[in-house]
């Protein structure tokens, strides 16, 4: 499902090198090199700030702080997530509350939002599911309407577009993730916060400093959580080529869209109008309850295929009597718990590796 040692292979001089220059230059904690990454994130998202943090799960619950979450409030999002999206708003004392996802684009469907919509609600957290952005447009115009923030949770979506508008404009606030198959992977941990509200970004950069405005000058309760300067060497080697890695994504999962076209018993990815998806994942549905089966069929062949994920957050013990989840409250995203399989679309695959990926699962239906 990704292939990190080819992808250190094709830089490796240069991660090498920035990362001795960080060991030899004695700055281990922010420093340079973590700004300049910051500033190439900020361009690259359109958006005025960037701060780098320890990971994605860390972004999310600073974006959250800097938003003022707290006990007593909610925050609206979707059970269909990696847990990282839930657990900063327990953790914050605060209650998630759950609409399902659109099951065509697996994102937040708007639609549902206003019905959830309380007088405790402060945010509402789409997950950028996959690598394409959720409906923002909608999305925002009820946040408007109600005067709530958006926290778009777009681990899985950097350099992602709609409408021609960057990632960076499309919240309040949008939380990155460099873990190492992220399609910009740090060597470890990473993530960053990035927005275009001034105060957001002061509030973020005290917070994951202790609440530290200079040394020993506490002004907030704090975290410490910090991009490591060594993580953000090897991602300022990286993030060049990702425009590159994106198209190789894109190209890759043009190939499954053709290739398995015909193929009923799977539904194939939709990408939203005005999207650019960039293929964090490539997720098909699987009909007839032959998911694990058809995972099983790829395995035996070699092919590593991934499930993202496999419990709707509403049902998994450690949430369920939080918000009092039930079986059936949430269709689409129950479904698609049972029916997706992400299969590989990494820039490393070789050419014909996707028309092999594609003969395994047609000869899987014959
Ligand atoms: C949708 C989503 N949110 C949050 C996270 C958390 O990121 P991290 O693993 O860097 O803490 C991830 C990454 O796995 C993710 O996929």
């Amino acid at each position: 499902m990704a292939n990190l040692a080819a992808q250190h292979a094709s830089l490796q001089s240069e991660i090498e090198s920035n990362v001795l220059n960080v060991l030899r230059s004695g700055g281990y904690i922010l420093g340079d090199i973590v700004s300049s990454f910051e500033a190439s994130i900020a361009e690259l998202s359109g958006c005025a700030h960037a701060v780098g943090v320890g990971n994605g799960t860390d972004a999310l619950l600073l974006a959250l702080m800097a938003a003022g979450v707290g006990p007593g409030d909610e925050v609206i999002t979707c059970p269909f997530t990696f847990v990282a999206t839930v657990e900063t708003v327990v953790l914050l004392g605060a209650k998630p509350v759950f609409v399902d996802i659109d099951p065509i684009s697996y994102t937040m469907d708007p639609q549902l939002l206003e019905p959830a919509i309380t007088e405790k609600t402060k945010v509402i957290l789409p997950i950028h599911l996959f690598g394409q952005i959720s409906n923002m447009v909608d999305i925002n115009r009820i946040a408007t309407k109600y005067s709530l923030v958006t926290i778009g949770d777009a681990a899985q979506a950097i350099a992602a577009t709609q409408n021609g508008n960057k990632l960076g404009t499309t919240a309040d606030i949008s939380t990155l993730s460099f873990y190492p198959t992220k399609n910009l992977g740090a060597a470890g941990d990473g993530g960053m916060v990035i927005t275009n509200i001034d105060s957001y970004a002061e509030k973020i950069k005290l917070l994951r400093f202790h609440g530290s405005k200079g040394t020993y000058d506490y002004r907030e309760v704090g975290v410490c959580s910090r991009l490591d300067a060594i993580q953000a060497a090897v991602l300022s080697a990286k993030v060049k080529m990702l425009p590159t890695w994106t198209e190789k994504r894109r190209s890759n999962a043009e190939s499954y869209l053709a290739e398995l076209s015909d193929i009923d018993t799977i539904r194939l990815p939709a990408t939203l109008p005005g999207n650019y998806h960039t293929y964090h994942q490539f997720t098909i549905s699987v009909m007839n309850g032959q998911r694990d089966a058809l995972k099983d069929h790829l395995m035996q062949h070699g092919i590593m295929s991934g499930i993202f994920y496999p419990v709707a957050l509403h049902l998994a013990p450690a949430y369920a009597d939080i918000v009092s989840g039930r079986e059936g409250q949430f269709p689409y995203s129950e479904a698609a718990c049972a029916e997706v399989l992400s299969i590989p679309v990494h820039p490393d695959l070789h050419a014909g590796d996707c028309s092999i990926v594609a003969d395994k699962i047609r000869e899987f239906w014959s």
